[in-house]
């Protein structure tokens, strides 16, 4: 099974649907583009070669789950990623006004696009559309109406790993293939799943829940785990008996679960000894504050919230050595509750810097935000430095590790699946 790539595809003359994951607008504004720009190689790439790009990508989640009314607004509108494209590229994107494609108005754009008087259709955010989503004939017609639009389809939204119309259907229509950035994601994906070792994994999230087969995956495959966030408060209560502020019966149940399953690996988990408590979550007070180190806490201890992992921690020479040590290191953490508790996110990103020789992954959007506002110097080399990725699917990457490949994915599945044209 070999993935199709945009390498292969004869683009001269024809028009290109490109799903990209330009999921970077909240509340009508762009946050980050960091996964626009993740894009361009393949939207340049398609220019380049004579195509002609349409491009789509979600935006939010404008779909009421229980109502299932989906709310079409400027706060999940495409608008934004448009002109951010005209600015930085010079590009010039048009987008119908109608969330609807039976209608002559996409006639017209795409008789300007055939004729080069624009560079480029981008369609309205793929979640106002019900079929998107919907399943069933609605998600097969919305597919159909997408691949009509065009000769060609590209898939470069490694991000977006949900079976939905835009992600799988034109797979079904037109010759389809992988994007530049798909690629890149996958290649690097390999480095995590396939590691040179010391492979260490820092995980943390504010559910225990919904990461736990992640979490039990890399136990299994990398040779260190470190744990943060909630993920590490709600170990620590299964572990030690103790009593945090904030933990849920829920994420302790999943971790007693998983402390049960971690039994014969239970040397592979650094724990981070020093934490900090603090009596109020919205502030950092000094006063209210303090470093408790796990290994003085008694069983049964009740604590305060526990917000944060001490820069103490990262100072220890044991942890310090396997940083140091490692040849693969891969982060989905932000360690401490933001934004007043940091000081364990800038320790451990630090910390990992200092590993010239390891490769350095890092995914999620929060992961790759924080690191970005906290340590803005090394963020920006890391960016040019080889031995730094940064993935532009968080959710994306999680799932694959707990499934150990990137070729589970449905939407790498729908590129892959063999067709008569
Ligand atoms: C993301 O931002 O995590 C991806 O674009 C996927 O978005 P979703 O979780 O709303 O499907
Ligand atoms: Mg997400």
């Amino acid at each position: 099974m070999k993935l199709p790539k945009i390498q292969d595809a004869d683009l001269r003359g024809k028009i290109v649907l490109i799903r990209v994951d330009h999921n970077v607008v909240k509340k009508g504004r762009i946050k980050d583009p960091y996964r626009i720009d993740a894009s361009l190689d393949t939207i340049q790439y398609v220019i380049s070669k004579g195509g002609k790009p349409i491009l789509m990508t979600h935006v939010g989640r404008p779909r009421n789950k229980k109502t299932g009314e989906i709310d079409i607004s400027d706060k999940t509108s495409v608008k934004p990623i448009i002109e951010y494209l005209k600015k930085k590229t010079g590009l010039i994107f048009l987008t119908p006004d109608e969330v609807d494609f039976q209608n002559h108005e996409i006639d017209n754009l795409l008789k300007d696009l055939k004729s080069n008087e624009i560079s480029g259709i981008y369609l309205p955010n793929v979640r106002w559309f019900e079929g998107e989503e919907s399943g069933g004939e609605k998600t097969r017609m919305f597919g159909n109406e997408l691949a009509n639009l065009a000769d060609v389809f590209v898939n470069d939204a490694f991000g977006s790993w949900q079976p939905h119309a835009s992600t799988i259907e034109p797979t079904k229509y037109l010759p389809s293939y992988a994007g530049i950035l798909m690629q890149k994601e996958i290649e690097n994906l390999s480095k995590v799943l396939n590691p040179q070792r010391p492979l260490v994994a820092v995980i943390a999230g504010s559910k225990f829940d919904t990461k736990i087969g992640t979490l039990t995956s890399f136990l299994k495959m990398a040779d260190y785990l470190v744990l943060g966030g909630v993920i590490y408060n709600a170990y620590l209560c299964a572990k030690y008996g103790f009593k945090i502020s904030g933990i849920t019966d829920e994420d302790l149940k999943a971790a007693q679960e998983f402390l049960k399953f971690s039994d014969t690996f239970s040397d592979k988990i650094l724990e981070l000894p020093f934490i900090i408590e603090s009596d109020v979550l919205e502030e950092k007070i000094a006063e209210k504050f303090r470093i408790r180190n796990i290994i003085e806490i008694k069983p049964g201890t009740k604590l305060n919230f526990i917000l944060d992992v001490s820069t103490k921690s990262f100072e220890l020479k044991k942890v310090k050595d396997i940083f140091h040590d490692a040849r693969t290191i891969f982060v989905n953490a932000v360690m401490g509750f933001t934004p007043n508790f940091y000081e364990g996110t800038f320790s451990l990103n630090s910390l990992i810097d200092q590993n010239k020789n390891a490769n350095k992954l890092f995914g999620g959007g929060d992961t790759l935000q924080e690191f970005k506002t906290l340590l803005p110097g090394i963020y920006n080399l890391a960016l040019k430095d080889e031995k730094y990725y940064f993935f532009t699917g968080g959710g994306t990457i999680l799932k694959a590790v707990k499934e150990g490949t990137a070729f589970g994915l449905e939407p790498v599945k729908a590129l892959m699946r063999e067709r008569i044209l």
